[in-house]
């Protein structure tokens, strides 16, 4: 029987086929009893599912990989409104090339194409400096941007991810130096190829190519660091001034904004400030927009990670109105 994808799930209904694993956790109720909790995904969605009988957990726990694939059966219902699964069985699978149409979920855009162009306005660049710099990370990283997702959740965490968010960002800040051309585009284009690259190293990757967790050093550095260092680094290797590698790790270190979003320093020169809008313009709009493609007019999402409630809250709900048209999803 065809898998149904998680996005078209519906309340009381029960489904089974093969799903990503996202997330698994052993954990125990108030009075004490052992159950599973896991999070599957395809390419249309997540569900955080509960498994509440096993004759073993443990044995179960052990063989299921994060970042790997698993046959599950559950029935669906919707708590705090947001739906969820309760598993009937999750077992680990190695899925059948049928079985594998439309489970990982990649950006629609050609990657290729995307580090093409990226590649094409780096060259363009016309501070010597800049220009290696971009073109080094460009060059030596393609394997990865071809694939590497931005996020292990939320916004651009599809295959692909990590080279569209680096476009996009690089067409907002485009379109912001029309209306203002009060920046410098070469150092703010170099902090975009350069903001995110360390995410390589900060994630692990499961067998979909998806990210599943974060590495030791990611723990230990966390990514502006890591590209921080790397940008130093490729500084010194092509004689940038001291004011020029101190520019240009700012724009790294400072990309998150806020010291409480994990930037290491805030944003202090207009270069740095244009590369956090735009990563934020990128990162927020994806976000906002995959989640209302989803939603029915006229109706709130479910709650997402990501969008802010008026509680300061972190799992806020999306309006759609019936009203407002849009073009895209
Ligand atoms: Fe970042
Ligand atoms: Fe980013």
């Amino acid at each position: 029987m065809a898998r149904t994808d998680i996005r078209d799930f519906q309340e009381n209904g029960r489904y089974s086929g093969v799903y990503i694993l996202n997330r698994k956790q052993l954990k125990n109720t108030k009075t004490g009893n052992e159950y599973l909790q896991v999070e599957l995904s395809d390419s249309s969605a997540r569900i955080s599912c509960n498994l509440w009988n096993s004759d073993d957990f443990h044995s179960l726990f052990d063989s299921l990989e994060e970042g790997g694939f698993v046959r599950a059966d559950l029935n669906v219902s919707t708590y705090n409104g947001t739906m969820q699964g309760t598993l009937n069985s999750i077992s680990h699978a190695n899925p059948t090339v049928e079985e594998m149409e439309g489970l990982v979920p990649r950006i629609k855009e050609d990657p290729a194409l995307l580090h093409a162009d990226l590649l094409h306005r780096a060259e363009n660049i016309q501070d010597e400096v800049c220009r290696n710099i971009s073109l080094t990370i460009l060059n030596d990283f393609r394997k990865w941007l071809l694939v590497w997702p931005a996020a292990k959740s939320m916004h651009h965490h599809e295959i692909g991810g990590l080279i569209l968010h680096m476009h996009e960002m690089a067409d907002y800040a485009e379109a912001i130096h029309q209306v203002t051309p009060c920046f410098d585009m070469d150092y703010v284009l170099t902090g975009i190829i350069a903001h995110d690259i360390g995410k390589i190293r900060e994630y692990t990757a499961g067998k979909t190519g998806l990210l599943t967790d974060t590495s030791t050093a990611g723990r230990l550095l966390a990514h502006p660091y890591i590209g921080a260092a790397y940008v130093g680094k490729l500084c010194e290797r092509f004689h940038a001034s001291k004011e020029q590698s101190e520019i240009l790790q700012h724009l790294v270190l400072s990309h998150h904004g806020d010291l409480e979003k994990g930037a290491v320093t805030v944003p202090q020169t207009t270069e740095a400030l244009i590369l956090h809008i735009v990563d934020e313009a990128s990162a927020s709009i994806r976000l906002y927009s995959e989640v209302s493609g989803k939603t029915a007019p006229g109706t709130w999402s479910d709650n997402t990670f990501g969008i802010p409630d008026n509680y300061g809250g972190t799992r806020g709900k999306l309006y759609v109105p019936a009203c407002t048209k849009k073009e895209n999803g």
